[in-house]
C-alpha cells in the first residue's frame, strides 16, 4: 500500500514513523515533511492550497490512502475534495471541522445538549462586546471564533486587558473577525482527550497533559506546546464515563442532526474541575505534542485501524495500548514563540540514539546535503516511554544533553506534577 501523509510537525513525523512500522505500506509521502520523514518516506513540496494539484499526484503515484495532519486543510474542505474523486482519506469534511473551525458552531452544539461548558456570549462588533464587560467579573476569557493556530484566546485579568483583546481582534490581528466569544474563566486542571471515529462508531484514543506555556512552572506565553505526558493524570473510569456521556456522544448527536457523520480523530480539549469534565474546545485532528507521546504507547497496527475508519469497520478493530508513561519534551530554536533564527545547523544529531522505547520525532527541520538545519520554531520531539514518568524524563534529558544544541531551549519541567 501506499499512502501520503499530509503536514510537516513533530504529529506528521510519529505518525509516519508508526505507518513505516506496518507490514502492510510500502511506501509514504509526505507532503511536505520534514527532515526526520526524509529518513522513512520521500518528501514532496507542494502547494497545499491547491488541492487540484495535490490530487493529480495522488493519481500519478497511485497512492491508496491520504492522512491528514493539520488542521487548516480540514477546515477548508480538503476531505471534501479527495472524496469527490474517490480518493480515500482519513480526516473529517469541512462540515465536521467547524468543531474546531468556528468555536460558534460548537457552543450552539453545547446549548441545545446541555454540554458542560464554559458559559459565554457571542458579539459582533467592539462597541457591543465592550458593553458587555461592565456585567463580566475577572478573569474573563475573549476569544476570535476562527482558526487562529491557538493564538487567538485571550485570559484577561481585567477590563483593560479586555479592551485591548477585542480591539485587536476586530481589528484582524487573526483575520478578518465576524464574532468574538467572551467566556467565563473555568479554574481547573486540562486534560487533551482523544477519540478515533469512523463515521458510525468510535473507540478512545488516549489521554494526555500538553504544557502549552513557554516558561517552567507553566508560565510566560502561549506556545504550540512544549512538551506532554501520556496518560493524563486526571483520567478515571468515572471520569471517563462523564466525557463520553455528557460530551462526545451528545456532540456527535449534534452533528448527526445535522447531517454530518465525523471520521478522522477528535481532541476534546476539556478543564477538569473536581473530576467535573467542562468542554474548553475541539480540534479536528491529533494534538501537536500530544500524539507523539500517545503513538509510542499503542500497540495495534495504526494503519489497519485508520483503514478500518476509511471502510466504516472501527468495530471490527481492536485497538491496544501498553500500560507505559510516555513524556515528550520539545526542542525549540532560541526566541520562539517570538523570533527566532532560521537555517540553524542542528550538529550531533547522531549521538542521539533510538530504540523500541526511545524516540526523536522532527518538527521544524530540513535536511540539506546530509545536514539538518532548523526552520520552525518548535524544532525536535525527545519522546521516551518507561514503567514510570521519572524515568522517561531521565533518559529524554540525557538525550537532550548529548545533543547540547547552542540554538535551542526546553522546559526541564515537563510532567512536573507526576514527577517527584
Ligand atoms: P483554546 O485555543 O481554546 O485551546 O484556548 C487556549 C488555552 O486557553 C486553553 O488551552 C486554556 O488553557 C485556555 N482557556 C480557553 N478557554 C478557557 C476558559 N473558558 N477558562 C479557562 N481557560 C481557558
Ligand atoms: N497541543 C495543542 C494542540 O495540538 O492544539
Amino acid at each position: 500500500m501506499k499512502v501520503g501523509i499530509i503536514g510537516s510537525g513533530g504529529r506528521e513525523h510519529a505518525i509516519c514513523s508508526a505507518l513505516k512500522n506496518s507490514s502492510k505500506i510500502d511506501k509514504i509521502y509526505c507532503f511536505p515533511g520534514n527532515a526526520g520523514t526524509s529518513n522513512i518516506a520521500e518528501n514532496i513540496k507542494i502547494n497545499l492550497d491547491d488541492f487540484e494539484i495535490l490530487k493529480n499526484f495522488i493519481f500519478e503515484k497511485k497512492i491508496d490512502l491520504i492522512f491528514v495532519g493539520p488542521e487548516k486543510p480540514l477546515v477548508e474542505g480538503i476531505v471534501d475534495y479527495l472524496e469527490k474523486f474517490k480518493i480515500k482519506v482519513f480526516g473529517p469534511n469541512k462540515l465536521a471541522s467547524q468543531l474546531e473551525g468556528s468555536k460558534i458552531f460548537t457552543k450552539k452544539i453545547c446549548q441545545k445538549f446541555n454540554i458542560p461548558t464554559a458559559k459565554f456570549g457571542i458579539f459582533q462588533n467592539t462597541k457591543e462586546a465592550k458593553k458587555f464587560l461592565n456585567k463580566t467579573s475577572f478573569p474573563t476569557v475573549i476569544k476570535a471564533d476562527n482558526l487562529a493556530s491557538g493564538k487567538g484566546v485571550y485570559i484577561c485579568k481585567n477590563e483593560n486587558e479586555a479592551k485591548i483583546a477585542i480591539d485587536e481582534i476586530f481589528g484582524g490581528k487573526f483575520g478578518y473577525a465576524k464574532n468574538l466569544l467572551i467566556e467565563e474563566f473555568l479554574d481547573g486542571e486540562e486534560m487533551s482527550f482523544f477519540t478515533i471515529h469512523d463515521g458510525v462508531t468510535f473507540k478512545n484514543f488516549g489521554t494526555a497533559q500538553d504544557h502549552k506555556r513557554v516558561l517552567e512552572g507553566d508560565k510566560g506565553k502561549n506556545t504550540g506546546g512544549m512538551g506532554a505526558y501520556s496518560p493524563s493524570r486526571l483520567i478515571n473510569e468515572e471520569l471517563e464515563k462523564k466525557i463520553i456521556n455528557r460530551i462526545i456522544k451528545p456532540t456527535l448527536k449534534g452533528l448527526s442532526e445535522r447531517g454530518i457523520q465525523y471520521k478522522g480523530f477528535l481532541y476534546t480539549g476539556l478543564m477538569i474541575v473536581k473530576n467535573e469534565p467542562y468542554l474548553i474546545e475541539y480540534n479536528v485532528r491529533m494534538g501537536d505534542p500530544e500524539c507523539q507521546t500517545i503513538i509510542p504507547r499503542l500497540d495495534s497496527d495504526l494503519y489497519d485501524i485508520i483503514l478500518a475508519c476509511c471502510n466504516s469497520k472501527l468495530n471490527e478493530i481492536d485497538v491496544k495500548w501498553s500500560n507505559n508513561k510516555s513524556l515528550c519534551i520539545v526542542l525549540c530554536s532560541k526566541g520562539y514563540p517570538d523570533d527566532f533564527k532560521k537555517n540553524v545547523e542542528i550538529e550531533h544529531l547522531n549521538k542521539i540514539k533510538v530504540n523500541e522505547s526511545d524516540f526523536l520525532f522532527h518538527a521544524g527541520t530540513i535536511n540539506k546535503q546530509d545536514k539538518i538545519y532548523a526552520i520552525g520554531g518548535r524544532v525536535l520531539n525527545f519522546v521516551s516511554i518507561s514503567e514510570n514518568f521519572n524515568n522517561s524524563k531521565e533518559n529524554i534529558l540525557n538525550n537532550l544533553e548529548k545533543l547540547n544544541w547552542s540554538g535551542g531551549f526546553y522546559r526541564k519541567d515537563i510532567g512536573y506534577k507526576v514527577i517527584k
